[in-house]
């Protein structure tokens, strides 16, 4: 193991180079460890020690009072949980009412319910339930509480634009300020102008509380009587010392798997460790190397009687749920748990026992370009209010360390906090939801934060390329209607749904669709002999059109695998086809439960396709047809070979590179005249260099016939 500069602070080097953090507190930090305090606690007593409950009285009297109620506290003092809770308590939902509560992200809204229902007593889906995009656990008429992503909620106003099914409303975790986060602060605004008697919550983990307030008071001159006000709850946290590196990491996912086994065995410190890293390739990479380390330590030292040992989970947004609930459970004796997380663990969920937080310092964060007219997404410093987050998730339990990847002095420069991401964002899904609930002049819409007028208009222009809008910018009908309507995050991938029938070839568009939105199927091997097998095993499938392609084959032989299966009884059959294609996966490098859930997302897509009346063909082969239609989506995110062998964008003519994992990455040895000429991307990465993601080669002439406003000849040569 290499070290790096990271060297325990027991070491009497170590001391030296790291710096306690100056609030220094540390009375408590040498008691030994203990779980949970009051875990041991029936659910009834444990849920009156968290801080919300002495508030409990003053909350439901200021929503007897005030429309709207802006709630401040500390990650972990009981606002999601308890806050619906105290609600259902107080009568708030008779007469067959419910609750919402909103969450940024899909696992917070599903673990949440599971917590709630719990410590109501109940099944999950009877009282309380939740509902996210593909899937739901809730029963009309008897739930009262309902968890939900954003996204969900912006939906049902679609269908009920003044909530009539509900009697309050909380927004929660408003500081994460995403894209949805502001629309719905803006449509709830305005719902609440008219209906006076739904109470609303809007719950923050930081303090810009007197903003949020102002920005929800209805109170004018006239009627100066404030509608909106603030509620504080502290937290309860214990002192976190931190712990800085000397100079930056050079490879912050190594330093922090070197910073893990540091804390394991030289410090031995107890208490589990938090580790944030940015993105799934990264928590991946991290889980090979701390298991390849702990392979080797076994080999070559034996397993020492007595000697803990590491549980590896793995968290992050598009982990199945099963998966990540794998984070709360509490290891089993003589075991540390090792959490590898991307920002989810940040705000969003509570993990019990984590005396140790591993900052990288980094975060992914997304940034529109008009120039690539897509989001990409590109790796950032965190800012200070990240930073000062991440170190609380140490001392929820007891006193803990937060060991931070960089140099105090840079702990100083960080930003305060991030700009909320509809200031960054590609606002097309934005403008195409509030087409749909209304709402025409989307300029004068009340953003709390006003988007830039740049990426308004190219969000504008895309939709109306799109044909989602028409020349007087209304949503046309049937189409853009539908791509409101489409529970996907991106228009342009919701028009290749929604144009596949035309092209004959929705089975393949909806899998297609289904493959992007579990975002990877292909296990890659790492380095060595396993990566070189997992590369061969991918080659398997690789077509010379892209990956959507390829990731189409490889999507279809999972399906095949089950095919000939016959036994006397479904259940059998059933049980057979997973264990078969289990193998299957294990044998090709595969993700078995990326593509099972794939293909339960496909026959949800294809579910939609029918209700919109879109016919279920196959294009039986014929890839020419499927490229059309994905070129009918993506047309806007379109590269073209130049002469130099530089891809660069059709539009904006912004250089470009493939992505290493790209299947096209290899053609690069090929001659310049066997290269594609024309590819679209999905996404876009920003690193040292600017790459483009999931490719599909298109023909140049498809983008003009395609998107012939869009493009006009100048363009392309
Ligand atoms: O929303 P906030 O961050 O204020 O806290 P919460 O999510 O309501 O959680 C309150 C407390 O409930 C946490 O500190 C945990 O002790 C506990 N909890 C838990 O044990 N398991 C969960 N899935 C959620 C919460
Ligand atoms: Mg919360």
């Amino acid at each position: 193991m290499s070290r790096g500069t990271f060297i325990a602070p027991s070491d009497d080097e170590g001391v030296r180079r790291f710096e306690a953090d100056r609030t220094d507190v540390d009375a408590e930090f040498n008691t030994s460890f203990t779980w949970n305090p009051t875990r041991n606690l029936p659910l009834k007593q444990q849920r009156k020690t968290l801080p919300a409950y002495k508030h409990r009285d003053e909350l439901l009297y200021l929503l007897e009072k005030y429309q709207v109620v802006v709630l401040c506290g500390e990650t972990g003092s009981g606002k999601s949980t308890q806050v619906p809770q105290y609600l259902l308590e107080a009568g708030h939902c008779s007469r067959g009412k419910m609750i919402a509560v909103t969450q940024p992200r899909r696992v917070a809204a599903t673990s949440l319910a599971a917590r709630v229902a719990e410590e109501t007593g109940s099944r999950l889906g009877d009282v309380v339930g939740y509902s996210i995009r593909f899937d739901d656990s809730w029963t009309p008429g008897r739930t009262k509480i309902k968890f939900m992503t954003e996204g969900i909620l912006v939906r049902e106003l679609l269908a009920d634009p003044l909530l009539q099914q509900y009697s309050a409303v909380m927004i929660d975790e408003v500081h994460e300020r995403t894209l949805f986060t502001d629309i719905l602060m803006g449509l709830m605004r305005k719902v609440s102008r008219k209906r006076p008697d739904l109470r609303l919550i809007i719950s923050s983990a930081t303090m810009d509380a007197e903003d949020l307030r102002k920005y929800f008071d209805l109170s004018k001159p006239s009627e100066p009587k404030q509608t909106a006000a603030i509620l504080s709850v502290e937290g309860r946290t214990y002192p976190v010392r931190a712990y800085y590196l000397e100079e930056p990491a050079a490879d912050y996912v190594k330093a922090s798997v070197d910073t893990v086994l540091t804390i394991h065995r030289k410090l031995n410190t107890p208490g589990d460790i938090l580790v944030f890293l940015t993105g799934v390739d990264e928590v991946d990479h991290a889980a090979r190397l701390l298991d390849e380390e702990v392979e080797r330590n076994v080999r070559e030292n034996g397993r020492r009687s007595g000697e803990m040992e590491l549980s590896i989970v793995k968290m992050y947004g598009s982990l199945p749920a099963k998966d990540q609930m794998k984070a709360f459970f509490r290891p089993p004796p003589n075991t540390r748990k090792v959490v590898l997380a991307t920002n989810i663990a940040e705000t969003s969920v509570t993990i019990p026992g984590i005396v140790h937080v591993v900052d990288c310092g980094f975060v992914k964060v997304r940034c529109f370009s008009a120039d690539t007219q897509t989001d990409s997404l590109g790796i950032v410093s965190i800012p200070k209010s990240s930073a000062i987050q991440r170190a609380g998730r140490a001392g929820r339990m007891k006193p803990g360390n937060v060991y931070r990847l960089f140099p105090e002095q840079e702990f100083d420069k960080l930003e305060p906090t991030l700009p909320p991401e509809i200031l960054r964002a590609d606002l097309s899904p934005v403008i195409l939801q509030l087409k749909a609930l209304g709402i025409t002049d989307v300029l004068r819409f009340p953003f709390p934060a006003r988007p830039p007028a740049a990426n308004m208009a190219a969000a504008l222009e895309l939709l109306y390329a799109l044909e989602a809008l028409d020349d007087n910018g209304e949503l046309t009908e049937p189409l853009g209607a539908c791509m409101a309507e489409f529970p996907v995050p991106d228009p342009r991938l919701a028009k290749m749904l929604l144009s596949s029938g035309d092209f004959g070839c929705s089975e393949e568009a909806t899998a297609i669709a289904a493959v992007a939105l579990v975002k990877s199927i292909f296990v890659g091997g790492g380095g060595g002999q396993r990566g070189l097998v997992a590369r061969q095993a991918k080659r398997g499938f690789e077509a010379a059109e892209g990956d959507s392609l390829t990731a189409l084959n490889a999507f279809l032989s999972f399906v095949k695998v089950g095919d000939s299966v016959n036994c006397n009884s479904d259940k059998n059959a059933a049980g057979e086809i997973r264990a078969r294609r289990s193998r299957w996966c294990a044998q090709n490098f595969l993700d078995f439960k990326a593509l099972s859930r794939a293909l339960e997302i496909q026959s949800q897509l294809i579910k939609l396709l029918k209700r919109f009346r879109i016919p279920l063909v196959s294009a039986k082969g014929d890839a020419v047809r499927v490229r059309r239609c994905v070129a009918a989506g993506y047309f806007a995110n379109a590269a073209i070979l130049h002469h130099s062998g530089q891809y660069r964008t059709v539009r904006g003519g912004v250089e470009l590179k493939i992505h290493p994992s790209s299947v096209l990455y290899d053609q690069k040895a090929k001659r310049i005249d066997k290269m594609a000429q024309c590819v679209v991307y999905t996404e876009v990465l920003h690193t040292s260099e600017v790459f483009m993601r999931d490719l599909t080669v298109v023909d140049v002439n498809w983008l003009l016939e395609l998107a012939p406003h869009y493009y006009k000849r100048g363009y392309l040569f």
